[in-house]
């Protein structure tokens, strides 16, 4: 079983290798809560944090406290190994000015100046019960039992200072983040993550993921910016659609994940290869094309999604999607592909119905706490 070390520059969970199972979860600060409440919060995320990911219980542990007080740990976790878990923390738009524009915490001057709500996308339909939220915990790990103790640990720990606002289970990762890693596939059943930014690619990790100290503010240096966004997948249709049309969608074949242009895999796509009749072989509307960084002015994003199968409706249709998670130096890069995509010939058979933005903070040095820069 993996374990990855908690601390360091960065926070894991990022570049990591992308484990199995997803639990997201966002909080809201509670109206009563103080500065010293968030700094106590983090403080004891940090150490709750550090203690899981290692495969510890909290405190004095899920039966080995006092029989007169509830356990410290709730203990559905124990016995299991740390399975790769890594929980990885981040600020919201409201953490720093609430939508009445308070600056609860007396930290709305350090807000990063691109740290804003996302534009309205083409084709959103956002509810409130999945989007936003003033801060975001990302929990990973190879069984889905010790990503849920995680965040429901997390959960307790915050009683009284904060809440939980809207979690998401996901499971069968949409993304590879290290070249070790055979690409998974998405719930369209196409290969996903092929072009995604590996780990291994450090000049490009460095360049596209993390905050660099020019970029400012200087508190955020080592971090990210983390964009979720539920996706739902409209099955049914796709499910009618022929293999041809679900090729042409995409812009590459199903079965190996090669562009429609030819080659295998990890072949580059070639935009301008045409088939006797004239037309491009990769459709000038497909996902790969509108999302490529050839027609983004370079942009590329870390992409760490994960599916997700939320039961179903009372049509006995799925309730499922992609739960669409990217890491990015600025939200610009999401942005600029996100309204690329606006002509995307995927749109047919997806909405996107959750949305939320977070800065993640640099990791956290032994002894110190997740956000210790920006107090
Ligand atoms: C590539 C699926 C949403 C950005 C791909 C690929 C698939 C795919 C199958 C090709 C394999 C690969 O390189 O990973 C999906 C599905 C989505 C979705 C099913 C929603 C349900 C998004 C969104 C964005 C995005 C919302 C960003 C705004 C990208 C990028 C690439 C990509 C940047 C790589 C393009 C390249 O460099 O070739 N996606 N995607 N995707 N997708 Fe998506």
């Amino acid at each position: 079983s993996n374990r990855y070390p908690f601390h360091g520059a960065h926070q894991a969970g990022i570049v990591t290798p992308s484990q199995d199972r997803l639990h997201f979860a966002a909080f809201d600060m509670s109206s009563t809560a103080t500065r010293a409440d968030l700094i106590s919060l983090l403080s004891d995320w940090t150490a709750a944090a550090a203690r899981l990911t290692q495969g510890s219980t909290i405190g004095d542990g899920a039966v080995d406290g006092e029989l007169l007080a509830p356990p410290d740990d709730t203990g559905e976790a124990l016995g299991l190994p740390p399975s790769g878990l890594t929980i990885t923390f981040g600020f919201g738009p409201t953490l720093f000015r609430d939508a009445a524009g308070t600056d609860r915490f007396g930290i709305a001057a350090r807000t990063p100046p691109l740290l804003r709500e996302l534009p309205h996308f083409r084709g959103d339909l956002l509810v409130a019960a999945a989007s936003g939220g003033d801060l975001c915990v990302q929990a990973c790990a190879d069984d889905p039992q010790v990503a849920v103790h995680a965040i429901r640990n997390l959960s307790r720990i915050a009683f009284g200072r904060a809440a939980l606002r809207w979690s998401q289970l996901g499971f069968g990762r949409t993304s590879s983040t290290s070249t070790a890693q055979t690409t998974p596939r998405n719930l369209f059943g196409f290969k996903d993550g092929t072009a995604n930014i590996k780990a291994e690619e450090t000049a490009a990790v460095d360049d596209d993921v993390w905050v660099s100290a020019s970029d400012g503010p200087a508190w955020l240096a080592g971090g990210s910016y983390l964009v979720a966004r539920k996706i739902r997948m409209v099955i049914e249709n796709w499910d009618h659609t022929q293999l041809g049309e679900q090729q042409r969608v995409i812009g590459r074949d199903k079965g190996e994940g090669a562009p429609l242009s030819g080659g295998t895999e990890f072949t580059e796509p070639d935009f301008h290869a045409r088939r006797a009749d004239g037309s491009t072989k990769i459709d000038a509307q497909s996902h790969v094309r509108l999302a490529h960084p050839d027609f983004n002015k370079g942009t590329r994003l870390l992409r760490r999604g994960y599916n997700f199968v939320d039961g179903n409706d009372e049509l006995g249709r799925l309730n499922a999607g992609l739960f669409f998670i990217s890491f990015q130096r600025s939200p610009e890069q999401f942005i600029r592909v996100q309204h690329n995509l606006a002509d995307d010939a995927m749109n047919e058979y997806i909405k996107h119905v959750g949305s939320a933005i977070f800065a993640v903070p640099p990791g956290a040095r032994a002894g110190q706490s997740i956000g210790a820069t920006l107090f």
